[in-house]
Order: structure tokens, then C-alpha cells, then sequence
């Protein structure tokens, strides 16, 4: 795979066009926001997602990510990767799978890392600001 400054041709699609940058306000009863930092290097990752209370699944995304080029990618392709699924499908991305992706090598797991933090934070903030929707039945799955 080409490589350019260390970083993998994936990656510099990210980088350079992320997907899904912005914010939503952080209010709004349907949106749960995750802001997490990476203590390896004070990096700050914002994830915040929009659940649509019928089908429990999640309809809009967006982030916006202060960090290296492997944290930014990391969080443009999780907004790829959760849009449309249940919070319980979101809830279980694994760091893995995002460097995988990405091929990020070992020193840069931590910035994946930070990707599968901020998707845990922004859902937990979900569900205490609709605490019923963990009745909800999500099934649709
Ligand atoms: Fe933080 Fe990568 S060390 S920018
Ligand atoms: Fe810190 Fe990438 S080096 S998040």
C-alpha cells in the first residue's frame, strides 16, 4: 500500500476529506455527544450522533476531532461506519476495527482508541438524556 509521511493512503483520504465534520447542538434531546481525550497525547475527539427515537438506530453524525492525522481519519470513518446502525451495533466497535480499516500500525492505536471511546461516550450520554430508550425495543436489528 502507498505510504506517504508514514501514513497509509486510507488515512490521507480521511485527513484530507473528512466526512461528517460539524456539530449538532448539544441540547437536543435526541442527540447524545461524546468528548474524549487521548491522556497519551492530549488529543480531543467530539462525537455526536442523532437517534431517531422510532427506530432506535442512528440517523445523523458528526465529529469534530483536535488531534494527528490517524484521529481524524479514525473518527471520519466511525461516522461512515455508524451511520444507520442500532446504538447496541455502535456500542460494540472495536478500537481493531477501525485501525484495521485505516491499516494504522501499533504507535497510532491509541488513536483509534479515542475513536471507539467517543462512540461509547456519545451513546451513554444518549441514553441518560432518553433513559426509557434502553427499553426501547431495538430488535429491528
Ligand atoms: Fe497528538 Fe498526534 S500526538 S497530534
Ligand atoms: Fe494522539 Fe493520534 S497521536 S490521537
Amino acid at each position: 500500500p502507498t505510504q506517504r509521511r508514514g501514513y497509509h493512503e486510507k488515512v490521507l483520504d480521511h485527513y484530507n476529506n473528512p466526512r461528517n465534520v460539524g456539530s449538532f447542538k448539544k441540547g437536543d434531546m435526541d442527540v447524545g455527544t461524546g468528548l474524549v481525550g487521548a491522556p497519551a497525547c492530549g488529543d480531543v475527539m467530539k462525537l455526536q450522533i442523532r437517534v431517531n427515537k422510532d427506530t432506535g438506530r442512528i440517523d445523523d453524525v458528526v465529529f469534530k476531532t483536535f488531534g494527528c492525522g490517524s484521529a481524524i481519519a479514525s473518527s471520519s470513518y466511525l461516522t461512515e461506519l455508524v451511520r444507520g446502525m442500532s446504538l447496541d451495533e455502535a456500542g460494540k466497535i472495536k478500537n481493531t476495527d477501525v485501525a484495521k480499516e485505516l491499516c494504522l500500525p501499533p504507535v497510532k492505536l491509541h488513536c483509534s482508541m479515542l475513536a471507539e471511546d467517543a462512540i461509547k461516550s456519545a451513546i451513554s450520554d444518549y441514553y441518560t438524556k432518553n433513559p426509557k430508550a434502553k427499553t426501547t425495543d431495538l430488535s429491528g436489528t
